[in-house]
């Protein structure tokens, strides 16, 4: 690996920041000290940091001269779990942990930050880093955006560590990368009954039972098998005992497509099914479905862009990323402007890849990825601002 040497000058920091990030986790628009370190970081780089952007987000420019701007982003969240990892610098705040990487992020990005203000005389243009809260579910992303941080912007890029992955690869592609992540509740209304006097009642058990079996064909029979989709009932609820003929059951799940198109099939097959299924057995069923995240697709130019400043920095191992069905609100910067979230690998060294995935209680991350990332953005900026 080509590690940029500014950025091994700068290890200490970098894992510093990350370990107390780690620490100290805070949930989606909840995070004020984060926010507040980030503040004083970025103000003792020289900057002049923006507090409070969607909400609880930091964003700072980097400029010297008049070339373009480009905007790197971490996020900042960390999620509602109890940390089970064992390690030293394990979360202080209970019940609440960076399960997903993002403490790296920030780490990532306070990194490059320091280096591009202490040698950055060698770009014309604006480096713009955007610190952004709860990406976790919350979209804050839009709240950035709603407060201008993409405003004179031309490209926008963003990392994700990526346990899939070892240490030493990088994913970068163009085209969908993670899902549409949709959520629906449905809630079916029949007629109760006796457990063995099942005439004029409507059991909402076994109408939940097609409608579950006929969703499963949405996947398998109509969407195009070489276009990734799920659809996921994530809980059943209903019935009152074993002998009474259940009157109503609640159903909730998650859609996961990759393109709008298919997002509205799913969307679409499911309405139908669930108004055929109401007409058979002569239940009411309601249907109530939420559009989460879009889904993150990549521009090929700037995607090409990334694969190059990587490839100078672990070579062949850049190249498809291990994708997942996951959402990322990513996805509404890339609605706006074009720009390439990829994929850093950080699989730890002693363990299987997959032991460790993200979200789960025992996550934690190879900190050495916490020097690939920087490195490829100082490889970025160099050539998307560099004097030539
Ligand atoms: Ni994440």
């Amino acid at each position: 690996m080509n590690i940029r040497s500014e950025i091994k000058d700068i290890e200490k920091n970098i894992i510093d920041w990350r370990r107390d990030f780690h620490q100290y986790p805070e949930l989606g628009f909840d995070e004020h000290r984060t926010s507040k370190i980030i503040g004083e970081a970025l103000k003792k780089m020289g900057l002049a940091p923006q507090m409070n952007v969607g909400k609880t987000g930091v964003t700072a420019d980097l400029t010297f001269g008049e070339g373009p701007t480009i905007a790197l982003r971490a996020d900042m969240d960390a999620l509602p779990m109890q940390e089970t990892s064992g390690l030293d610098f394990s979360s202080k705040h209970d019940g609440v942990m960076h399960a997903c990487g993002h403490d790296g992020h920030m780490a990532m990005l306070l990194g490059a930050a320091k280096v591009l203000t202490q040698n950055g005389d060698g770009f014309n243009g604006t480096v713009r880093f955007i610190f952004q809260p709860a990406e976790e579910g919350a979209g804050g992303a839009r709240y950035m955006i709603e407060d201008g941080c993409l405003d004179g912007v031309d490209e926008i890029y963003g990392i994700h560590v990526w346990n899939y992955q070892p240490v030493g690869e990088v994913g970068i592609t163009d085209g969908p990368v993670l899902a549409a992540a949709d959520m629906f509740e449905i809630k079916i209304k029949g007629i109760g009954g006796h457990g063995a006097a099942p005439q004029g009642t409507i059991d909402a058990v076994v109408v939940s039972s097609h409608l579950i079996q006929a969703f499963q064909t949405i996947v398998s029979r109509n969407t195009n098998p070489l276009e990734s989709t799920v659809v996921t009932i994530g809980t059943i609820n209903g019935g009152h005992n074993f002998n009474i003929i259940a009157d109503e059951v609640t159903l909730s799940g998650t859609a996961r497509a990759y393109t709008e198109e298919n997002r509205n099939l799913i969307k679409t097959r499911m309405a139908e099914i669930i108004d055929g299924v109401a007409k058979t057995f002569g239940a009411e069923i309601s249907f109530d479905y939420e559009d989460g995240y879009p889904p993150t697709i990549n521009h090929t130019d700037p995607a090409n862009k990334v694969l190059k400043a990587a490839e100078r920095v672990v070579g062949e191992k850049a190249g498809m990323p291990y994708l997942s069905m996951g959402g990322e609100d990513f996805s509404y910067y890339l609605q706006k402007i074009p720009g390439c979230f990829f994929f850093v690998g950080s699989a730890p060294n002693d363990q299987k890849l997959f032991e460790t995935p993200h979200h789960c209680s025992h996550f934690t991350m190879d900190e050495r990825a916490l020097l690939v990332g920087p490195s490829i953005y100082l490889n970025l900026v160099d050539d998307l601002l560099g004097i030539k």
